[in-house]
Parts: C-alpha cells; sequence; structure tokens
C-alpha cells in the first residue's frame, strides 16, 4: 500500500480522494505571480505527487495568473481517472500582482472557462467560490448573487460540484441553501483555530475542510512546543503540524504547498506519523502562545 493511502480517504463530491493532497499555489512565481523560477522543478513536484498517489491537487486560474493551471495540465494531462482537481473562482490579478475582487456574472463565468481551458478539462471535478469580500479573512455578506451564477454554470454541466472558500458559517448556511456545498476551504492550522466549531459541524455534515495555511503560508509556523515535539518524535515541525491537522477531525483534508520535491516527500510521509496522546497534549498549548510563537 503506498503510504498516502495510509492517511485515509474521504468522499468529495462522488468522488474518493486520498485525506494527504497537494496545494499547487507555490508552482507560480513569487507572490503566486508570473512563472516559477525553474518550470521543470515544478513539473517534477506534480508528477512526483501523482505518481505517490495523491489524487486531490487545489489550484486556482488567478495562480499566476494561468501559469498553475498551465503547469498541471503540462504535467499530468491526460489526468488518471482517480485524480480529482479542485479550482477557485472569485479573484483576478492586477497588473501589479494585487488580489482584486471578481464576483460580477461575466468575471465568474469567464473563470469557470479559463480553468476549463487552461487545465484541458470538459468539466472542473469541484469548483470554490472564494469570497473576497476581504481578502485577509471571512467577512460576513451575502455571497447568494455570486453563488447563483456558480450553480447556474453547475446546471449546464461545466461544474461536477460546488465549494466555498474565504467564509463564515452563516455563509456556508446560506451557501446550502442554494447548492449543495461539498468542501469548504478556510484557514486553519496549529496556530490558528477559528474555525474549530466550524470544523466539527462540517464533520457532523459530510461536508470536507480543507485548510489552507496548514502550514502557516507566507510565515511558517514557528514555535518551541512544535520543534520539541518534532524533535521527540523524530519528525520536522512541519511534519507534526500535517499530522496533528489530519488527527484533528476525519472531514480534514491536506493540500500542503511546495515547490519542492524533497518538502513533498516529507509532507507526504506524515501519512506513517501517529502522534502519542501526550504530544497533542502539548500541541493543544500552542493557539494559546500563537501571537509569540
Ligand atoms: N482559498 C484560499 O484563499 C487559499 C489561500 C492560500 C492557499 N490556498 C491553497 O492552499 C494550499 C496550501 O497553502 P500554502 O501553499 O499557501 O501554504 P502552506 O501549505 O501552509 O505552506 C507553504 C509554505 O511552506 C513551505 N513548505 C512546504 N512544505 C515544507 C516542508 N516540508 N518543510 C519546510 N517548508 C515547507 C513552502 O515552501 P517550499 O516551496 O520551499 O517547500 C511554502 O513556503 C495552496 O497551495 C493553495 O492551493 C488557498
Amino acid at each position: 500500500m503506498s503510504t498516502v493511502n495510509r492517511a485515509g480517504t474521504f468522499v468529495l463530491g462522488e468522488r474518493t480522494v486520498k485525506r494527504l493532497g497537494y496545494g499547487a499555489m507555490q508552482l507560480a512565481g513569487p507572490g503566486v505571480f508570473g512563472p516559477p523560477g525553474d518550470t521543470d522543478a515544478a513539473l517534477a513536484v506534480l508528477r512526483e505527487a501523482v505518481a505517490s498517489g495523491v489524487n486531490h491537487i487545489d489550484t486556482s486560474d488567478f495562480y499566476g495568473p494561468h501559469i498553475t493551471n498551465q503547469l498541471i495540465r503540462k504535467a499530468l494531462h491526460p489526468y488518471r481517472d482517480d485524480l480529482v482537481i479542485v479550482t477557485k473562482i472569485g479573484a483576478r490579478r492586477g497588473s501589479d500582482g494585487s488580489w482584486l475582487k471578481a464576483f460580477s456574472p461575466e468575471e465568474l463565468t469567464q473563470a469557470v472557462h479559463d480553468n476549463l481551458r487552461n487545465l484541458g478539462l470538459d468539466v472542473l471535478d469541484v469548483v470554490n467560490l472564494r469570497s473576497m469580500l476581504d481578502v485577509h479573512g471571512p467577512a460576513e455578506g451575502s455571497l447568494e448573487a455570486p453563488l447563483n451564477v456558480l450553480a447556474e454554470l453547475q446546471r449546464k454541466g461545466l461544474v461536477r460540484h460546488i465549494g466555498l472558500s474565504n467564509v463564515t458559517p452563516a455563509q456556508i448556511e446560506e451557501g446550502r441553501r442554494i447548492a449543495d456545498i461539498v468542501c469548504v476551504q478556510n484557514h486553519y492550522n496549529l496556530a490558528h483555530r477559528a474555525d474549530d466549531a466550524l470544523i466539527d459541524d462540517l464533520a457532523i455534515n459530510g461536508i470536507a475542510y480543507v485548510p489552507f495555511f496548514p502550514l502557516g503560508g507566507f510565515s511558517p509556523l514557528q514555535s518551541s512546543i512544535l520543534s520539541d515535539v518534532a524533535q521527540r518524535l523524530g519528525a520536522t515541525a512541519m511534519q507534526v503540524a500535517l499530522a496533528w491537522l489530519l488527527r484533528r477531525a476525519p472531514n480534514i483534508l491536506l493540500i500542503p504547498g511546495t515547490s519542492s520535491v524533497a518538502h513533498l516527500r516529507e509532507n507526504l510521509a506524515v501519512a506513517e506519523l501517529v502522534l502519542p496522546e501526550d504530544a497533542v497534549v502539548a500541541l493543544e498549548g500552542i493557539e494559546a502562545h500563537a501571537d509569540t510563537a
């Protein structure tokens, strides 16, 4: 059995995915803008992920923009039957790399067509509507209008399943009245746990929770508690952070991002890492110290 399988599976839409997946955002150039410094290295990461058994890749056409999806297509097309590519719409990039809201019906429709073309697909497996009411974090406000547009694109057969990203519990409730929501993708990790209650609620409803920035994103997690636990277990701090997420709830799907094959292998090896109970108790202390960690 491949190592990745040991982390278990989850049914996303009607497809079964491994809980250990891969997030492709880091493959674009600095600031998720422009091409990577080393295109062959980026392609190698994607091929290694799938060869290792990963069958859930997270992306967006606004990474690059367009570049990350084009790399996925170049590395992996024609796709393996079991590969689920999850993308997101709702933003666009300014010429300076800024992240701008793109919620008009024209922009949302264009984004779906851009994803289809750049990924080389006839239908997108899962599309997350990424709230841009506040680019930095969930902010209350209705998502009904953009979600209706996405639901219409689903009815036209361009999108199989719908998810939400950067959203509040109220927006998820609103969304579930409009469409079947199969996943939620929000910022969550050992030091950023605002969604603790939401994760448990989604688990009861069979909805996947896919944390972005599982390793801390642009500011990788740093904590003496994390380092101590890692040292004791003969693992790296990043591996412990991922193992904790896998253990946290059965509906959590991991999409750690990396541009390095070595880091990818390290991240996928967490399927074998079992955290003892005393390590879990120690790690629970990280959030309390998050401001100083
Ligand atoms: N919905 C949203 O709004 C949203 C926002 C952000 C991200 N995302 C998605 O979530 C995915 C994950 O988030 P992310 O990539 O931003 O952050 P992340 O997974 O928390 O962390 C990525 C960072 O950690 C480093 N890293 C990865 N593995 C490592 C290892 N084993 N040891 C040391 N450093 C390691 C990477 O550098 P190297 O490249 O050097 O390994 C990169 O700097 C993205 O790829 C994207 O698909 C979604």
